[in-house]
């Protein structure tokens, strides 16, 4: 975990007095700012990717309970998918002056404009979930989230520890292109595989993290390749889609097929006990707590590590029925 130096979080908190002292002088020089006596309430801004899977609506839902929890005013955008609509929203959040942005980047590249505004209006800027590409690291404060690439490794490690064979052919799923957990996620995977020279990946495309999705492009694959060994999905809901693909060309998934995803989800678990799932590296949506700590920590002045991982398992047929139970999404 690599540590935030205390320059960033200081020069946010003298940006935001700066602004707070303008805003302030020109509110009193309107005849506003009341005297309700009542504490101002934290005001953040959550520009969320969209609504496309039930992983990112678990995430949703643990950030909006998370914020109704703490009495946290959550002005929440939902960018249905497109980085413009996410680029839009914390401009809106910049002229709203919230005094934090939360931010789920949909792609890695192309933040650097509107995290630079952001900067100079003095809003802290928390990553949650995915990570960015930029050329200034102080255009966020800090990440909270899973640690991509090690999900990678950890699905490959599994793979070759498990399936025997002089020549596995896998095919992949990835999830959206240029999203840093598509990316991750498979040079994590590839590092592992590269040492192990009988696995090959004989075919990968993108199925955008979606069941509907990873249903058509297993269609596809099952008539392109003829002799699968394993399928390596980004994620739980397009190795669902896989899997009905699979049963309906007749195979059985979880036997004829291996399939190994990232998220274990509760329909994970139901895939493993019933068979149809080989293994599930986790990646928590729960984030709300940790992403509302930083957000006073920051606004506390306090200086934060600039990358905060969640810690991941592996679940697979073997621990699946006796982890559900204490599974919380
Ligand atoms: O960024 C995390 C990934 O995004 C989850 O694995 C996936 O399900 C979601 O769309």
């Amino acid at each position: 975990m690599r540590i935030q130096t205390s320059r960033s979080s200081s020069f946010y908190l003298r940006a935001k007095l700066f602004c707070g002292l303008f805003a302030t002088a020109f509110i009193a020089a309107c005849g506003g700012g009341g005297d309700s006596g009542e504490e101002k309430k934290i005001v953040v801004g959550y520009a969320q990717v969209g609504a496309d899977n039930p992983w990112r609506t678990a995430l949703t839902e643990s950030v909006q309970s998370e914020a109704k929890a703490r009495g946290i005013d959550l002005k929440f955008s939902l960018g249905e998918g497109k980085q413009e609509n996410q680029i839009k929203a914390i401009d809106n959040f910049i002229v709203q002056g919230v005094d934090v942005i939360l931010l789920s980047p949909i792609v890695e590249t192309g933040w650097d404009k509107v995290l630079k505004r952001a900067q100079r209006a003095g809003i802290p800027v928390i990553l949650l979930d995915r990570t960015i590409e930029t050329e200034d690291e102080s255009y966020y404060v800090t990440f909270i989230g899973s640690n991509f690439v090690k999900e990678g490794e950890m699905a490959a490690e599994w793979m070759v520890e498990n399936v025997k064979g002089d020549k596995v052919n896998i095919v992949e799923m990835e999830g959206t292109p240029g999203s840093a957990p598509a990316n991750d996620r498979k040079k994590g995977f590839a590092s592992v595989i590269e040492k192990h020279p009988r696995f090959q990946i004989v075919k990968s495309q993108t199925a955008d993290f979606r069941r509907d999705k990873g249903k058509d492009l297993m269609e596809s694959y099952l008539k392109q390749v003829p002799d699968i060994d394993v399928v390596y999905a980004h994620n739980d809901e397009m190795a669902v889609g896989a899997i009905s693909a699979i049963e309906a060309a007749g195979k059985k998934p979880g036997q004829d097929i291996v399939l190994i995803s990232i998220d274990a989800m509760s329909i994970a678990f139901e895939k493993m006990i019933e068979g149809t799932l080989n293994c599930a590296v986790e990646c928590s949506p729960l984030l709300g707590g940790l992403a509302f700590d930083a957000v006073e920590k920051v606004l506390a002045g306090e200086t934060l590590p600039k990358k905060m991982y969640m810690v991941d398992e592996v679940f697979d047929q073997t621990n699946a029925a006796a982890a559900m139970p204490s599974r919380k999404y």
